[in-house]
């Protein structure tokens, strides 16, 4: 019965789609030629299992944000985000539609911090994330490994060698070997910035985009000291709780893309990496 229904909706969409050009011009063209052509499966088997994917167009574009389900952690939280979705309105109990209400800390699973966040002068001043500059989040972008046995110090963003007029960097941590993105429990033990690490950068590269594989670019040691010293200025821009599993570090374009949430020190963010 389900099945028969969802087919309907999808053969009545394509069907609007299809006569659309005929009903409302002979003279303008709604579409280039070869366009729509083929009308997908409507009619022939569909296949209902969604695909999920990591990794689009033969390895060409990595998706770096992580799934938010009711286990993804977020900070000073055993129990992970929980139940986020709940239905406002629901087909099963006779509504003509579903519509979900998202209920959810801005600061979860993979997402992007503005000034405002650890600055109560900038949240009330309005630097939040629809002040965010998106040039600064679109661009060519360096995936690098840090050393697994240390925090990110300035020795170690020294020994790092990242050449000047790099804008954005994605660090790869222990933090993406321990899986902890894949585990509800908070872990405080991660691999983040210690204060110095964050100065050094400010101080001797050109790096506006800082992204990282846990939630917090800062080590829990030092988290206030180092997101005040990568947010002081307004300058850089932090994307946490990235996924760089199974990609080769180099050179990317990378896209991030927060919602537009007026008055939020926080959002979550979609980023992919295109070779
Ligand atoms: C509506 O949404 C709920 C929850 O996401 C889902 O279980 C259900 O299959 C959807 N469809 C209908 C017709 O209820
Ligand atoms: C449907 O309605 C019942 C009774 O009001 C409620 O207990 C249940 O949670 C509702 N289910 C959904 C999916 O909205
Ligand atoms: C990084 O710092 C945290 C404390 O902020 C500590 O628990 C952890 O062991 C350190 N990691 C490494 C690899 O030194």
């Amino acid at each position: 019965m389900m099945f028969v229904f969802t087919v309907f909706l999808v053969c009545t969409e394509l069907l609007a789609i299809a006569i659309f050009p005929l009903a409302t011009s002979s003279s303008d063209v709604a579409y280039p030629s070869g366009y729509g052509d083929d009308f997908g499966t409507c009619g022939k088997d569909v296949d209902l299992v969604p695909l999920r994917r990591e990794v689009y167009d033969n390895g060409r574009i990595f998706d770096i944000t992580h799934k938010l389900t009711p286990e993804t952690p977020v900070g000073d939280s055993s129990e992970g985000i929980g139940q986020f979705l709940s239905l406002s309105l629901s087909m099963k109990n006779g509504s003509l539609y579903n519509f979900s209400l998202m209920t959810l800390l801005v600061h979860s699973g993979t997402h992007v911090d503005a000034p405002g966040h650890v600055f109560d002068h900038y949240f009330d001043a309005g630097f939040d994330i629809d002040s965010l500059d998106l040039e600064v989040l679109n661009g060519v972008a360096l995936l690098v490994d840090v050393p697994r046995d240390k925090n990110i110090t300035a020795e170690v963003m020294k020994s790092l060698n990242i050449p000047k007029g790099v804008r954005r960097v994605l660090f790869r941590t222990l933090n993406t070997d321990r899986r902890l993105m894949w585990k509800k429990e908070f872990d405080t033990s991660y691999v983040g910035f210690m204060k110095d690490g964050a100065q050094w950068l400010v101080d001797n590269t050109d790096i506006k985009l800082v992204g990282i594989d846990y939630l917090s670019v800062a080590a829990f040691d030092d988290l206030l000291p180092s997101h005040h010293v990568f947010l002081k200025d307004r300058e850089i821009i932090l994307v946490e709780g990235l996924k760089l599993d199974d990609i080769y570090s180099g050179i990317y374009t990378v896209h991030c893309l927060p919602l537009r949430l007026l008055g939020a020190e926080g959002s979550p963010i979609r980023c992919i990496l295109i070779k």
